[in-house]
């Protein structure tokens, strides 16, 4: 069979902060995939990008004081450099900013206009008088009209789950400058992706593309109905004019995906390889981006659209994976369990990680969980007590007793084949994605080989002269049996692998890995890997809190030097003064936290039971992304005890819990210090 030919990205990151383990599952999970089609020698290419454009990133830029060129260029550094340290073996690692993007948006968008697909429809939308800018949906904030929360976002309330249209807010202010936005109107550019219904229908029901978990999901969309999808922003913006506008500018989702072919031209322009080959309509070269679910939309239905729609080639496979949980809960900055790649690579070697999650990794879109002592216990027993072990266990005889040769046989044929014999099934999980499955295969080899050299114990023939043809024979197999799993392990353990080559003085060879190397010269062992200690994990955990509390404080840092524009840098401005009359209005009591539970239906709320000492009340409590209901019993805090009840979906709430933050994961209850009690009044 002639070698495969393929590309395979992995999503783009936003240029706006830094990697952390939820993006290196996926970077991971593709690198993976993109070691194993090397080591069975097909052709793949591997690239990836930054995401360089949208409101966000020009923000953050001018948040910083610096240029959003600036920005994107300091946090690629630090993205390139993260990705190489975990051994992500990318051909070309680009950027979307790029001149090949802008030719290719701009080429891509014009096709779809000549082939009708671009219509324009003036609308509405709230603007910031003071900024002078359109409010993207997560950048206006107010009161949900639904439940009365404060502080809800533009397009959802955290608070009772409602979605609605920005305008419908109560007391709605920018969160760029706090000013009240104002309704105005703009035209817009619309793709028009209703006229690719019967298409994409056919594309992700027929062809395989996507799981049939992830198929069945987009049936859903597709009896909802597929809307013009909105690809204009206007000015200011940071992105890519759009061709004939003065002011218009492409929509960060709509060259973020060509920002794939982009990276991919920058490297063929530099290497000579076909790009046309791989994007031109009906290419049988094969293409598969590796995704989050949370971006499954645009990439099942605008991405192959907009292919489509503009004369090219469509994906051969999406393959979408769930999100890092750890220990069991998401990602908790408060809780240090938020890390940072650079953080984690502090502490930890990067193959521990690549190991534990593919692991972990099967073709499914299901969460992974890093649960932090499992993640101790399996790399210390998988990859330093079954698999080292066995050359750190035999290697010393071959070298010290044999001249550092092995036999001319290994000891028992029949396991020397069971280490070949599972080839073909570790190439299909590999293939199919499902290394966990891989692993299991390898690792009931090792356990096998770990058996063998227990049994035939290397260390008791090495004191008997007569048994030294035996002892040469099993150390030969020991050290055959830790090549094969080695070798199958490659594509997990990179550098582990390249050491192993040295040391076992060969290029080994993938679907060789049962074959033993016999009459062959090998080179002294060094230890391959240490085991983890669990306070290495500590100190990780330890300083990705310290992590956030450097994020938080930057912005104070900056606030001196921003006087003129004090409501920069993110920060809410100061509602209209008030009176000590109107402060003595609010009754805030002490309270003491006796029960607390997760509200199923609603995602960011609890139902606390909060003892004030005169007497207890219901509260519902919009803090279930930054904590869990049962850790908050027994715990003091402070309840606007005289807020008329409200009535909400879920039951009446009877006061509020005060908090500071800006929510999500950035929710922090007040504190009360020991001594005061529950019921007294805070002044
Ligand atoms: O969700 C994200 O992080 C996006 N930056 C992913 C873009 S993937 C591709 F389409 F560019
Ligand atoms: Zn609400």
């Amino acid at each position: 069979m002639s070698p495969r030919s393929m590309l395979v990205t992995s999503a783009l990151p936003y240029a706006n902060g830094q990697i952390h383990l939820g993006h290196m599952l996926e970077h991971i999970q593709s690198d993976i995939f993109v070691r194993y089609q090397r080591a069975i020698g097909n052709e793949v290419y591997y690239v990836c990008a930054d995401d360089c454009h949208g409101t966000p990133i020009m923000l953050k830029a001018n948040q910083l004081g610096i240029s959003p060129e600036e920005l994107i260029e300091q946090i690629g550094i630090s993205h390139r450099k993260d990705f190489e340290q975990f051994f992500i073996s990318y051909d070309n690692y680009y950027r979307t900013h790029s001149p090949e993007n802008q030719h290719f948006s701009e080429e891509i968008y014009k096709k779809l206009k000549e082939n009708g697909y671009i219509t324009t429809k003036t609308i509405k939308q709230l603007y910031d008088p003071v900024k002078n800018m359109f409010l993207p949906d997560r950048f206006v904030k107010g009161t949900c009209p639904r439940c009365g929360a404060q502080d809800q976002y533009g397009d959802n309330c955290e608070v009772c789950s409602a979605t609605y249209d920005p305008t419908e807010l109560k007391d709605a202010y920018s969160v760029v400058s706090g000013a009240k936005p104002i309704l105005k109107e703009s035209l817009h550019y619309f793709f028009d992706l209703p006229k690719f219904k019967d298409f994409l229908h056919d594309y992700i029901q027929n062809s395989k593309v996507l799981s049939s978990e992830m198929a069945n999901k987009l049936e859903e969309w597709f009896k909802q109905g597929l809307k013009d999808w909105d690809l204009s922003r206007d000015a200011p913006y940071f992105g890519f004019k759009i061709p004939d506008t003065e002011d218009k500018y492409f929509y960060v989702w709509l060259d973020a995906p060509i920002g794939y072919m982009a990276s991919f031209k920058n490297y063929c322009d530099k290497t000579g390889v076909n790009f046309e080959e791989f994007f031109k309509e009906g290419s049988t070269k094969e293409l598969y981006h590796f995704i989050g679910k949370d971006i499954l939309y645009f990439h099942s239905l605008f991405w192959p659209a907009t292919l489509k729609g503009s004369g090219h080639r469509v994906p051969t496979g999406l393959f979408v994976h769930g999100y890092v949980t750890v220990n069991g809960t998401k990602m908790s900055k408060s809780k240090g369990t938020f890390i940072q790649a650079s953080t984690y690579l502090k502490h930890l070697k990067p193959e521990c990680l690549r190991y534990y999650f593919a692991s972990k990794m099967n073709n499914s879109a299901v969460d992974l969980d890093l649960a932090l002592d499992d993640f101790v216990a399996k790399v210390n027993s998988d990859i330093v007590g079954k698999t080292v072990n066995l050359a750190s266990r035999t290697a010393g005889f071959i070298t010290k007793r044999f001249n550092g040769k092995l036999a001319s046989k290994v000891y028992d044929e029949t396991l020397q084949q069971k280490a070949a014999s599972i080839l073909d099934k570790v190439k299909d999980a590999y293939e199919n994605r499902n290394y966990a499955e891989a692993i299991r295969e390898i690792m009931t080899l090792a356990d096998e080989a770990n058996r063998f050299i227990a049994r035939e114990a290397p260390w008791v023939l090495a004191k008997d002269e007569s048994q030294n043809e035996k002892l040469h024979l099993v150390c030969t197999q020991g050290l055959n049996l830790f090549k094969a799993i080695i070798t199958y392990l490659s594509p997990v353990l990179p550098q582990v692998y390249k050491e192993s080559c040295e040391f076992l003085n060969s290029d080994l060879k993938f679907e060789e890995a049962g074959v033993p190397l016999l009459d062959h010269e090998i080179n002294k062992f060094k230890p391959l890997f240490t085991r983890v200690d669990p306070k290495d994990v500590e100190a990780m955990v330890e300083e990705s809190k310290q992590d956030l509390k450097a994020q938080n404080a930057k912005p104070q840092a900056q606030k001196k030097d921003e006087k003129k524009e004090s409501t920069e840098g993110g920060y809410i401005p100061l509602d209209p003064e008030i009176t000590i009359d109107d402060f003595v209005k609010l009754d805030l009591r002490v309270g003491t936290i006796l029960e607390a539970e997760e509200v199923k239906e609603a995602r960011k709320l609890l139902k606390l039971k909060v003892d004030l000492g005169f007497e207890t009340r219901q509260i519902f409590a919009g803090i279930k992304s930054a904590y869990e209901a049962t850790s908050l019993v027994g715990r003091k805090v402070i309840v606007v005890a005289n807020l008329k009840p409200r009535q909400m979906k879920f039951g009446l709430s009877e006061g509020m819990v005060m908090a500071a933050g800006e929510g999500g994961q950035e929710i922090f209850l007040l504190n009360v210090d020991d001594g005061a009690k529950n019921g007294d009044k805070v002044h």
